[in-house]
This record gives C-alpha cells, sequence and structure tokens, in this order.
C-alpha cells in the first residue's frame, strides 16, 4: 500500500483556508491512507475557551469531516486528521477522525494531553482504538490512532500493536524535539509502522509562543525511517509497503515479540 503524509503550517482558527490548502497541497497525490497533523484545520494553541468553542465540531457533522469524508470518497483514500470534537456530552476532545472511501468515520480521542490542552479539553475516554481499513485494492488492514504527546506513554502504541494494529497514524502538532528519534523505537519494539504528520510554525497566546518541530516521519516495522521531512518545510512524505508484513512477530526460531512478553512480572498500573 502507498501512505502519504502532510507537513504544513495551519492558519490559526481559520478552517476553510486550512482545507482547502490541504487540499491544494496533496492534490494529484496517489496514497491509500493520507495523515493530516493533529488540529490540523483549526490551529493548536487556543487563546481563549471562545476561540476553541469557535472551531470545535461534532463527528461526523462537522464542516472538518464533512469535508474529510468528501474528499476520502473521490479520492478513494483513508483519512486520519486531527480536528477540536464537540462530543454529544458536551465536552471538548482533542480527536482524530478516520475518515474512509465509504463514507463511514471512527473517533480516537486523545488520551494523553499536554500543556495547556488540559485547559481547553476533556481527557480521551474511549481508549486506545484499532479500526478496520482497506486499500484501494481491497486489502483489509488494521489502523491504529494516537496524536501526538502519546508518544512519550509507550503504553499508547504498545496497547494499539495488542490490538492488532498493522499501522499506526499519528497526527501531531509537536514541540519537544526528541519524538522523531522516539518514533522509530515505537515502530520496532511494536513492529508496525508509524506514520507521525506533524505540523510546522509558531503560534502565539498572550505572551507565550510555540514552535512546531516538523520532522515529520514514516517509519518501517523494523524501525527504519521510509520517509523524513526537514523542520520547516511544507511537504507531502509518502512510502510505499505491506501493511501485512506487520504481522509477522517471530524474532527468532524460539521468540516472538508478543508471545515472550511477561504481564504476570511487569507493574505498569498507577
Ligand atoms: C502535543 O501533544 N501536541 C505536544
Amino acid at each position: 500500500m502507498k501512505a502519504a503524509l502532510l507537513q504544513f503550517a495551519p492558519a490559526y482558527l481559520d478552517v476553510r483556508a486550512n482545507l482547502d490548502r490541504a487540499e491544494a497541497l496533496l492534490e494529484g497525490v496517489d496514497a491509500d491512507l493520507i495523515v493530516l497533523p493533529e488540529l490540523f484545520a483549526s490551529g493548536y494553541f487556543f487563546r481563549s475557551e471562545a476561540d476553541v468553542a469557535s472551531v470545535a465540531e461534532p463527528i461526523p457533522e462537522g464542516p472538518t469531516t464533512q469535508h474529510l469524508q468528501q474528499w476520502a470518497a473521490s479520492s478513494g483514500a483513508t483519512f486520519v486528521a486531527g480536528l477540536p470534537e464537540l462530543g454529544n456530552d458536551g465536552q471538548r476532545y482533542n480527536s482524530a477522525v478516520v475518515a474512509r472511501p465509504d463514507g463511514t468515520t471512527a473517533t480516537y480521542r486523545k488520551v494523553h494531553l499536554f500543556y495547556r490542552e488540559k485547559d481547553w479539553f476533556a481527557p480521551g475516554d474511549l481508549g486506545f482504538r484499532v479500526f478496520e481499513a482497506t486499500t484501494r485494492d481491497g486489502t483489509a488492514y488494521r489502523l491504529g490512532v494516537m496524536i501526538c504527546f502519546d508518544w512519550y506513554f509507550p503504553e499508547a502504541a504498545r496497547s494499539l500493536a495488542l490490538q492488532g494494529a498493522d499501522v499506526i497514524a499519528h497526527p501531531s502538532n509537536l514541540v519537544r524535539k526528541d519524538c522523531p528519534r522516539s518514533m522509530p523505537i515505537r515502530a520496532l519494539e511494536n513492529h508496525v509502522v508509524t506514520i507521525t504528520a506533524n505540523r510546522t510554525g509558531t503560534e502565539t497566546a498572550g505572551d507565550e509562543a510555540l514552535t512546531f518541530i516538523g520532522r515529520s516521519v514514516i517509519c518501517s516495522p523494523q524501525g527504519h525511517p521510509l520517509a523524513s521531512a526537514g523542520r520547516e518545510e511544507t511537504t507531502v512524505l509518502t512510502a510505499a509497503f505491506d501493511p501485512l508484513a506487520s504481522r509477522d512477530r517471530q524474532l527468532t526460531a524460539t521468540n516472538h515479540l508478543f508471545r515472550d512478553r511477561r504481564p504476570d512480572v511487569y507493574t505498569l498500573g498507577g
């Protein structure tokens, strides 16, 4: 299958412009799966409750999901993209939507909130989730989703891999520099493909500024970068791989990545 990601600098709160820009930048890209950054159409560093409220939207009725659904239907690609969700419980979540060409959607709500996100969003309450997806030639594979800061918690990628993820889509707005060198390890230790779609640019709130580090990366199950971006460039990365190759987790004749785990001796509780 072919996967692509978009790295760019969204304009703060300008959803319409960001949707149009993303679509223009990805025009003609040939991919089964396209990953966009966290909060890609709204911007990230919210300045007020009113600002978040102005762009939070229900899934699938909101403009970003509607746009992604049409885009998926016309291109044949499955999209994974971050957006501020207005849940039907009235809470706001930092979410990622999976929009498939057949019009169906699925949602992940970010579990590990970073810094000021805690002021604007409720922590994800749906757990780590793996979704069915299909390439344009009909190969079914399993798609795990996590968002940005989730990378810092190896339990996130592990939870997805143990549920059978072949590919982990990772919409991001990274500001800490360590993620690009950690994702190859997340891929290797779980034997999955990882796709980290980060943004670039700087956003300000009051007298604070956050600069996003770019350096988006697609990693193989062997922990090698298949494609990687620079710090500031606006770019589309693509990579071709067999999603089902992830399923061979035999390490030696007597070792298996998952069957050799020893949950009976791990201390992972709170
Ligand atoms: C982050 O989780 N957006 C750093």
